[in-house]
């Protein structure tokens, strides 16, 4: 099996710890790993060095190769690809696609985001092995069991029972709220933003409902070309809705999409007093007092005193308070200071 992992994200809502270059999935949240390395270790369980492919932005090339170099692994230069500019996951993934199929010929292909923490337990493989087994006649997903009405994920309704799998009767990418709690009810599944995809059926369901991506590539002459044609998609709006042959795969493994400083906090290890800790830096030490379920990152002497369920992310030059159950709106934050220039 082949694997194309996704590394191309900004990961707005976790500024000020992700910046425009030091994006979520480069950034050491945890331990001295990061996700994009922690993703590298999990392709490895199924790939060799040389059948890992990796689409990012060029603004990421050094980030990417000096991750790589400390994990001591050597993916080809070849199998890098960097893109000029970010079109969203569709683009990315039908270009890494296209580039596993004129190296190796058709195949199957494990497509990995890298902002996720995932424990690649047991299941976590078995999962894959039937899901490479679908792949000849389906677009596989990887459906997890949903805890609450989360409106950044997609769902997907389960249908007829396949060998190992499900086939999708619906798959609706970000729902509103009221959606998705009519969702969490009739037991749908969140889509993990994995996928196994067979590189020939891939490229045909792509040519029959995004024509617009598959002729950009097709006609273009360089890659600067093509992403000057292509447009900003989705490969859940672009593909996964509107096909038929999707399927879907159970994943019964710890999965954590980290897309903000509440989900962050959820997997953290507290304090007896539910403070979620983390110091960076060598200046980076913090005294609680009083203090209840906040989340606390620092790379200096903070302390604080008499405060519950915030969220205290103190880098070099910026620092964030904000309250718990509120990170979403992290994003805000972001476009503001885009639009400040
Ligand atoms: N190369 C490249 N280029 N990678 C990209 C780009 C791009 O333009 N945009 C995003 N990515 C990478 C991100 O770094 C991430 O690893 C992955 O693709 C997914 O993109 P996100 O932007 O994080 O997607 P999402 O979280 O909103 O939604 C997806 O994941 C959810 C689960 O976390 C969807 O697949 C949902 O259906 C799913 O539930
Ligand atoms: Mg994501």
């Amino acid at each position: 099996m082949k694997t194309l992992i996704l590394a191309g994200g900004k990961g707005t809502r976790l500024w000020p710890l992700s910046r425009e270059l030091m994006p979520k999935q480069f950034i050491r949240i945890f331990d001295d790993e990061s996700l994009f390395q922690k993703t590298v270790k999990r392709a490895l369980l199924f790939s060799k060095p040389e059948e890992v492919f990796i689409v990012t932005n060029r603004e990421y090339k050094f980030r990417v190769s000096d991750d790589l170099d400390e994990l001591g692994v050597s993916v080809p230069e070849e199998n890098i690809l960097l893109e000029p500019v970010g079109k969203n996951t569709l683009p990315a993934i039908y270009w890494g696609i296209k580039r596993v199929e004129e190296e190796f010929g058709k195949s199957r292909v494990a497509v990995l985001p890298s902002d996720h923490l995932i424990e690649a337990n047991e299941h976590y493989r078995e999962a894959f092995e039937r899901a490479e087994k679908l792949a000849g006649k389906h677009l596989v997903t990887f459906g997890i069991i949903p805890t609450r009405p989360h409106t950044g994920y997609g769902y997907i309704k389960p249908g007829k029972k396949l060998e190992g799998g499900f086939t999708v009767e619906e798959f609706k990418e970000k729902p509103d709220l009221e959606t998705a709690k009519r969702y969490i009810e009739e037991n749908y599944l969140w889509n993990s933003g994995m996928f196994m995809f067979d590189t020939e059926l891939f490229t045909e369901e792509v040519r029959r409902h995004a024509p617009e991506v598959y002729e950009a590539f097709e006609r273009a002459e360089s890659i600067e070309e093509a992403y000057e044609l292509v447009p900003d998609l989705s490969v859940d709006y672009g593909v996964m809705e509107k096909t038929d042959k999707a399927a879907v795969v159970l994943l019964r493994a710890n999965w954590n999409d980290l897309g903000s400083f509440d989900a962050i906090y959820e997997v953290m290890e507290k304090d007896g007093n539910g403070n979620a800790l983390r110091v960076d830096g060598r200046r980076g030490e913090y005294i609680t007092v009083d203090s209840r379920g906040n989340l606390i990152m620092t790379e200096r002497l903070t302390a604080t005193v008499g405060v519950e369920d915030l969220i205290i992310i103190d880098t070099d030059d910026a620092l964030l308070v904000a309250r718990k159950g509120e990170s979403q709106k992290v994003k805000e934050v972001y476009r503001k200071l885009v639009e400040r220039g």
